[in-house]
């Protein structure tokens, strides 16, 4: 089913096409209808409260196991080019930085793929074989344990690392548990087997607040990655990718109003490149610093609201800002339509998922989240890398959001 939002009114079409319709796209598409209608919002409904104890929250520095229960961690004395890794998730938007970065180190990267990846599978082996030169490709499975056993064992070859940049496409309920679960434990059951003894997980920072299925998913596997004894781990929580933030940047340029939510004030992150984010999980391989540790990461700079965002958007475009503040109380309307239809059409769940995770990106910060407080705090985020939001969007304004689709894309 989609959800079709214009600025006064939203319809929701018939469950058909409802595949087509991802996480990504709800707040995307909801923002273009806004740009596209706008006229101005008279109905704010009740705000969210944030409350600590609804939430599992994990601090970072808590979630962590003593580096004397690291097993072997002898590859770190071997040669790159002698250090297996294994990259899962290696044809995402992020996987194929990471695998470009290994390979640019040195090590041996062994990457497993499906015959058709990409975004609504549109690559072909080729594509692959091509996107991951250098790589050792393996096509094969990680949705069955026994696939991809097979595989590795065919491989003929120990594993020292896995890397892992699995995440579900569509974020719908089952395929999140598919893929940010099951396949990411598969993929460290069949590293074990094959000797790996530590484990580099990307994850996402917002799994601080756990709301959403997806993130319940990836903290479930967090959990029984970390009380693993037989492995070590690093995991990675970054804050937003570029692709997340790029989706107004034509839309701006063509002449529409910049949308955010609220005062544009509600949520902050500090936006971080595919380049500077795969070198940070490279260095997790080897950095003996990163051992079991819980690692949230964002890019260089001070963190950045929707409105600033927007205010740099205009400032390279040379053109007095336009901003468009939609009351957050809209979305609440549609999630709780969406709620109460699930209720009597269950095959709506994935469609009312999609509302709560647009709800959640428009509101939430990016950032580390107190427990106590639950506010959220820029200077305790680190920062990490040299690639910039301002330099993105101007590469946006010239070349277009080639690369940055976030089409089946898993966040945002
Ligand atoms: N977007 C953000 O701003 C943001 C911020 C922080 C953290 N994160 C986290 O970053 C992670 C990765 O994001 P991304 O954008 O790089 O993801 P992505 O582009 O959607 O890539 C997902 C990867 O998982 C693989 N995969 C998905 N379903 C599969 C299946 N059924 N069988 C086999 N492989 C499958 C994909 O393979 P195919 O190519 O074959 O489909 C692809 O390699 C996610 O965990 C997300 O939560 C995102």
């Amino acid at each position: 089913m989609s959800l079709c939002f214009s600025f006064n009114s939203f319809t929701l079409q018939t469950p058909k096409s409802h595949q087509s319709y991802n996480k990504s796209q709800f707040t995307s598409q909801f923002i273009k209808q806004i740009q596209v209608n706008s006229v101005p919002f008279t109905s704010p409904l009740k705000p969210f409260k944030f409350r600590a104890e609804r939430f599992n929250l994990v601090r970072a520095s808590s979630a962590t196991k003593p580096v004397e229960t690291a097993v072997s961690s002898s590859f770190r004395s071997k040669n790159p080019k002698d250090i297996n890794v294994l990259v899962v998730g290696s044809t995402g938007y992020i996987g194929k930085f990471v695998v470009k970065a290994l390979v640019n180190r040195g090590f041996n990267v062994i990457a497993v793929a499906r015959e058709k990846s990409g975004i609504r599978g549109k690559n072909s082996k080729e594509d692959t074989l091509n996107e991951l030169k250098g790589a050792n490709v393996w096509f094969s499975d990680v949705t069955n344990l026994e696939t991809l056993e097979k595989s590795l064992q065919e491989l003929g070859l120990p594993i020292d690392v896995v890397v892992s940049c699995l995440a579900s496409r569509s974020g719908g309920i089952k395929d999140s548990w598919l893929i940010d679960y099951e396949a990411t434990k598969n993929s460290l059951v069949a590293g074990k087997k094959f000797g790996a003894s530590h484990f580099v997980l990307l994850s996402a920072i917002c799994v601080q607040k756990p709301l959403l299925e997806f993130q319940r998913a990836k903290l479930k596997f967090e959990a029984e990655l970390m009380e693993d004894s037989e492995i070590t781990y690093s995991i990675v929580r970054p804050t937003a990718f570029f692709k997340s933030l790029g989706g107004q940047v034509e839309l701006v340029k063509d002449g529409k109003p910049y949308v955010m939510f609220g005062d544009g004030k509600l949520c902050a992150c500090k936006p971080i490149s595919e380049q500077d984010l795969a070198s940070f999980i490279a260095d997790c391989v080897l950095s003996e610093d990163k051992i079991n540790q819980v690692l949230p990461i964002g890019g260089p700079g001070k963190a950045l609201t929707p409105l600033e965002q927007g205010e740099i958007l205009f400032k390279l475009l040379g053109k007095e800002p336009k901003f468009l503040k939609v009351p957050i109380g809209i979305m609440d309307f549609a999630i709780g339509v969406l709620d109460f239809l699930v209720k009597i059409f269950p095959s709506l769940e994935d469609a009312a998922e999609f509302g709560k995770i647009g709800r959640y990106y428009a509101a939430e910060s990016m950032l580390i989240l107190d427990p106590e407080t639950g506010e959220y705090s820029a200077e305790k985020t680190p920062s990490y890398g040299k690639d910039t939001l301002e330099e993105f969007f101007a590469r946006v304004l010239q070349e277009g959001m080639a690369g940055q689709e976030l089409g089946e894309q898993s966040i945002f």
